[in-house]
């Protein structure tokens, strides 16, 4: 088992399905990633743009212009950065948000792009302040601010930079700044895929990882994946290995839902960890509306974690519902932990 960041409580194991990408995934995630907008499975609405937008600027020998990717982890962000850069025959640089700390980190990165390479920024929102206002005329006029000498004898000196495209990711749309936002020409959001698409990314991979396996047992694996291609593949490895060793290395459905109860991953493919914060508000706090922080701090998680990686899923399935005064637990959430709704509601009358 891979040791979670914090080392606490439930932390201390990492999270089966969470979205975001752990060491284990490293080998699997390069092997699986589609490399061309045909391989890209899904997500339709953003490949067809993508689609024009490529063709358009190659047919003009530009740069295409900046893209903004957002959406929750492991939908694909990372991989549609690489294929663009390889659809667009460019070459691409990749740095983070956190990675980049000083403005002369960025200014060196600048000066060194080629014409229409592409830079893409991982957790663009994790970008310093200062550092984000130096993409700002880099990305509009191509040009990098420098500024020499310090007090009332300071210069400044403007360089041009080659016209390049940046790709930046995020996981939280909100916490960007208005002024880097609009500077992007496209902004895509990646929404959770459905069913059959993940099916069809299964497919693929057992292919890939050359595992037999039959369609309903991909299928089993499909509808507890939350609808994201990582948590997918990472399922599907599990299920592989459990068929392997309890099986004669057929995942069938049998196999599927044996593996895949072992490791705690419910039919509408909740962990643990979601049961805990669905439980949390439900018990300890009437079913809410309770705040994040709250919420985190009673299941010793982050509020961040919550974020990212539970609340979508949560909230796409009805489980959760997002209010001015908290988060609330919704009656399809009490049913399927198979809590009393109007039992729990009624409690919460006889506090006020
Ligand atoms: N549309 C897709 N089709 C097939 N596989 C995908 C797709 N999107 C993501 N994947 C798989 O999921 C993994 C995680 O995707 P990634 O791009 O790293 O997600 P993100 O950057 O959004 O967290 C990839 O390595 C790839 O194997
Ligand atoms: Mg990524």
């Amino acid at each position: 088992m891979v040791q979670g960041k914090k080392g606490q409580g439930l932390n201390k194991i990492a999270r089966i399905l969470s979205g975001k990408p752990s060491a284990e995934d490293k080998p699997i995630d390069t092997s699986l990633r589609p490399r061309s907008l045909g391989d890209f499975i899904g997500q339709n609405a953003v490949k067809d743009n993508l689609n024009i937008a490529i063709a358009a600027a190659k047919g003009r020998g530009e740069a295409l212009d900046h893209v903004l990717l957002y959406g929750p982890p492991g939908l694909g962000k990372t991989t549609l950065a690489h294929i663009i850069a390889t659809e667009m025959g460019s070459s691409i640089r990749v740095t983070s948000g956190p990675a980049v700390e000083r403005t002369g980190d960025l200014a060196a990165i600048l000066t060194n792009l080629h014409k229409q390479d592409i830079l893409f920024i991982d957790e663009i929102h994790r970008l310093h302040r200062a550092v984000e206002e130096v993409l700002y005329p880099a990305m509009e006029d191509s040009a990098l601010d420098i500024v020499i000498g310090k007090g009332p004898g300071a210069k400044s000196l403007r360089l041009n930079l080659p016209t390049f495209t940046l790709i930046g990711a995020t996981t939280r749309f909100a916490m960007l700044s208005p002024p880097l936002r609009d500077r992007f020409g496209a902004v895509y959001h990646l929404d959770f895929y459905d069913e059959a698409s993940i099916e069809i990314i299964l497919k693929r991979s057992a292919h890939i990882l050359q595992v037999e396996a039959e369609a309903e047992g991909l299928a089993e694996v499909a509808r507890r994946a939350r609808g994201t291609p990582r948590i997918a593949n990472r399922l599907l490895k599990r299920v592989r290995d459990y068929a392997q060793v309890k099986a004669d290395g057929i995942v069938t459905h049998t196999v599927a839902v044996e593996a895949l109860t072992r490791l705690e991953v419910d039919p509408m493919g909740l962990d643990e960890l979601d049961r805990k914060v669905l439980y949390s508000i439900i018990d300890k706090f009437n079913g809410g509306p309770v705040g994040l922080d709250t919420i985190a701090a009673s299941i010793s998680e982050e509020s961040d974690a919550i974020t990212d990686i539970y609340e979508p899923y949560l909230l796409q399935l009805g489980f959760l519902e997002r209010t001015a005064r908290g988060r609330m637990a919704t009656r399809r959430a009490y049913e399927h932990l198979g809590r009393d709704y109007e039992k729990g509601k009624s409690n919460q009358r006889g506090l006020w």
